[in-house]
């Protein structure tokens, strides 16, 4: 198999494994009893924070463990909104995760929470790069404003929003700021103290950890109000017994992450950079999504005009090549991406590309299968 949607989502190293194990054997323990058997597991929860902590440059109290990256962004949001009652307005853009789109389209429709009147969403557009214009935001935040929600790093392109601006443009209008660096995590330099973001979301099965672990970053300052209520756990911000096995494999995850960024980039990027040259200089009608420098290193998101992406995809899934048309979360729906449509409204794009994302366990010689396999598979079906 070669795997090239590690967007979608990435394999366990066997040091998170290792080290989650004895949490899921002999350590089983509850870390809030107070005998030493389940007490002791409190250390090792306090030092996963400590190393998420240390991924982003955030304070471990300001670390939440959450269940997943959609659990955090819908945290953020509802901690924000409970902040500004009065406030009924959110901003955030066309090319979001669902998880957020989705979470401001149940708040819209919710008619329980519409007494002080109902919420007004902005959907920032994207031009046919995937890049926004700062000043739609900075025209789009009114007084009515509760919060500014946009993602880092896009799922389908990898097209990087410019964050230090947007933060600094939502801190100077008053503005609670939250950020989906799910996709940004582990692949590009994160540090929230120089950055003004209140809430930054994070998953660990996008960089290592297993499926089912995440985390929010809550700023010193920023309000919070929790989005689980039950018992004290996490400093009374998220009821649940702790999940102790996923939070040290988020731990080990997030340490090891750290250690591999810095040479990332140049691992990753010359055969992603190979693979989209490759494709795009020897296929004929072929078209780029995203914009080609303001992009993660690892993702390439191409359009083959006149071919249904699902039909290319089984075409590779035959040759044992992974890839995908979109976000797994709406695999299941044959609508076309919401993302590509967003930056190309006026083309049949969005119903005829594939992203491919790659990571530093792929090879020179995966990039020469899949560039062999797609052209065989686009001559097939065009043929
Ligand atoms: C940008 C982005 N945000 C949020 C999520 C949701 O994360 P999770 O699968 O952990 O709920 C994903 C997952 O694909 C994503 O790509």
């Amino acid at each position: 198999m070669i795997y090239f949607d590690h967007n979608a989502t990435t394999a366990v190293l066997p040091e998170v494994l290792e080290a989650m194990m004895p949490y899921l054997t002999s350590k089983w323990g509850n870390p809030s009893s107070s005998y030493k058997f389940g007490a002791q597991i409190k250390g090792v929860i306090e030092t996963a924070r400590e190393q998420v902590a240390e991924l982003i440059g955030a304070q471990p109290r300001e670390i939440v463990f959450t269940s997943c990256g959609t659990e955090s962004n819908n945290a953020a949001i509802h901690a924000a909104l409970k902040a500004n009652p009065g406030k009924r307005h959110i901003v955030t853009s066309a090319v979001e995760h669902s998880s957020v789109l989705n979470y401001c389209r149940a708040v819209q429709s919710n008619h329980e929470i519409h007494e002080n009147g109902r919420y007004r969403i902005t959907y920032l557009p994207v031009d046919r790069d995937g890049l926004l214009k700062l000043a739609d935001l900075e025209n789009a935040i009114t007084e009515e404003t509760a919060v500014v929600s946009l993602m880092w790093a896009n799922n389908e392109t990898g097209v990087l929003f410019p964050l230090a601006e947007i933060a600094q443009i939502c801190a100077a209008r008053g503005v609670l700021f939250h950020c989906d660096a799910v996709q940004a995590a582990g692949k590009v330099s994160i540090n929230v103290r120089s950055l003004p973001v209140d809430y930054l979301s994070l998953t660990g099965h996008k960089f290592h950890a297993p499926k089912g672990i995440g985390a929010l970053n809550v700023r010193r300052k920023a309000p919070f109000a929790p989005y689980i209520h039950g018992g004290h756990q996490e400093n009374n911000r998220r009821g649940g017994t702790e999940n102790v096995a996923l939070i040290v494999a988020l731990g080990k995850a997030a340490e090891l992450a750290r250690k591999h960024l810095p040479g990332y980039d140049e691992a990753v990027r010359p055969l992603r950079d190979a693979l989209e040259a490759g494709i795009l200089s020897s296929i004929p009608n072929t078209e780029l999504n995203g914009h080609k420098t303001e992009r993660l290193a690892n993702t390439t998101n191409i359009t083959f005009h006149g071919i249904e992406s699902e039909s290319l995809l089984i075409l590779l899934d035959q040759e044992g090549i992974c890839a995908s048309s979109g976000s797994a979360c709406l695999a299941d729906s044959d609508k076309p991406s919401h993302i590509i449509k967003a930056m190309k409204p006026d083309s049949s794009a969005s119903r005829h590309m594939l992203r491919f994302s790659l990571d530093s366990t792929n090879t020179a010689a995966d990039i020469k299968k899949v560039l062999n396999g797609v052209a065989g598979a686009v001559k097939m079906l065009r043929g």
